[in-house]
């Protein structure tokens, strides 16, 4: 029996910052961004979106084409985020809800930065290897924030990734053996009194590229495939040229094509709305899944792709999954590319205006002003409780919080 992703989708901010309106601000060259970071945008989070309104979005068009029995047989939910809303209630439960999903379901948050997403996998595929007839839903989902003015700052972004992991799935068959790396480092990290991050970007480079070679080691000596038997590669991409120098350190340290163009194969089509998007931490990886399968072409069936997860602090894990046959009868390729496509670009002068998150700290009455075009909306915190809506359009205005 076959275990892993049966269905995919992601979801990000209606509206985005072009980097190219940033890099003046910064007094750099666009092509800093465009060429030696690999972004063109950014999305931006409104007031009223955060990591719960994204991650239900995404999560809602798998649940929605499930009947009944399919939706009773979620019974745990998974929600992966490093920009959470809540120090003991997982975002989870809010999506839960939001997504009416039947209350016999266990629900949890997971954490380990932008590597707690393939946490999750990995807990979903077990809990299905143990009762087939489950599906675990998981889902990642992120606001990527830094300081403004800091280096950072143009790889800030937001997104969230929605997985139904299953037996016998539809797009991709995770395999058994996973390559594992831990060592504590200071490369990253958000203290509980801050809402951006605190990084060390130059050491962040190079903890990436250190876990990458410490869990190849270690998928080799579990008995993993040869290098030369892995077809394309995803990679954790807080921005994408981070997964052009991973892939080139991986060539280094296990012996793959040095030359740049056949390496550029093997990576190019993953990296396509990361581009567009920005970082999203824990989505970030299944944002470059979902890119590489929505432009590939027919041929990618059967194929093994090699999948490296890497969360600051820090974890990574080296892991593979073979592409299933008649895949792109199941991907949600149009939906995707419309969301890109129907952004509105806004001015740098209105994401200064917006970036920082809505956080009242007095338990007043906040009610927030409806700007999000998407599928799900923060309405109001109000005594110290995050009040959520499932916006007009997708629900003729019933509120479900
Ligand atoms: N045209 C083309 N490329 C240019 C350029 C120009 N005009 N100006 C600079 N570049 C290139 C640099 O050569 C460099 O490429 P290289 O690393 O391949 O040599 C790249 O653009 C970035 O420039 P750099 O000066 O190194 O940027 P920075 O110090 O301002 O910030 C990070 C880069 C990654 C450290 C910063 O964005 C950051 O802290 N990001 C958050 C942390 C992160 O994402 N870590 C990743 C691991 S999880």
């Amino acid at each position: 029996m076959q275990l892993g992703i049966d269905d995919l989708a992601f979801a990000t901010a209606d509206r985005y910052l072009d980097l190219a309106d940033l890099a003046p601000v910064h007094g750099v060259d666009v092509a800093k961004y465009t060429v030696g970071l690999g972004q063109d945008r950014m999305s931006v989070c409104a007031p009223d979106e955060d990591v719960v309104t994204l991650a239900a979005a995404a999560a809602l068009p798998l649940v929605e084409d499930l009947d009944d029995a399919g939706r009773a047989a979620i019974r745990t939910v998974l929600l992966a985020t490093e920009s959470g809303i809540d120090q003991s209630k997982s975002a989870g439960v809010y999506v839960h809800r939001l997504l009416d999903l039947s209350p016999s379901a266990r629900v949890v948050e997971l954490k380990q930065a932008c590597y707690a997403g393939t946490s999750a996998l990995q807990m979903a595929l077990a809990l299905v290897a143990r009762n087939p007839e489950q599906k675990v839903l998981v889902i990642c989902s992120d606001v990527a924030r830094y300081d403004v003015g800091s280096s950072g700052e143009p790889t800030q972004g937001c997104g969230a990734v929605a997985m139904l992991v299953t037996a016998d799935p539809r797009l991709v068959a995770i395999e058994p053996v996973s390559g594992l790396h831990t060592t504590d480092v200071m490369d990253f990290w958000r203290p509980n009194y801050r809402s951006t991050a605190v990084v060390d970007g130059r050491l962040s480079l190079r903890a990436y590229t250190d876990s990458l070679a410490g869990a190849w080691q270690d998928y080799q000596a579990q008995g993993g495939a040869a290098l030369a038997d892995i077809d394309a590669f995803v990679y954790h991409q807080p921005f994408t040229k981070m997964a052009v120098k991973a892939h080139a350190h991986l060539a280094r340290v296990a012996g793959g094509p040095r030359d740049a163009e056949a390496q550029a194969a093997q990576i190019a089509d993953t990296l396509r709305y990361n581009r567009e998007i920005g970082n999203s931490y824990t989505a970030s990886m299944y944002v470059g899944l979902a890119s590489l399968l929505d432009h590939a072409t027919e041929d990618l069936a059967g194929s093994r792709i090699g999948f490296f997860s890497y969360g600051s602090g820090s974890v990574g894990e080296f892991f593979t999954g073979v592409v299933q046959p008649g895949f792109r009868q199941h991907l949600r390729a149009e939906a995707h590319r419309r969301l890109l496509d129907d952004r509105e670009r806004i001015s740098h002068a209105e994401y200064l205006r917006i970036v920082a998150p809505v956080n009242p700290v007095d338990g007043g009455d906040h009610v927030l002003e409806p700007t999000t075009r998407g599928s799900f909306r923060l309405a109001a915190i109000s005594g110290h409780q995050r009040v959520y809506e499932r916006a007009a359009a997708a629900d003729a205005g019933s509120a479900v919080a």
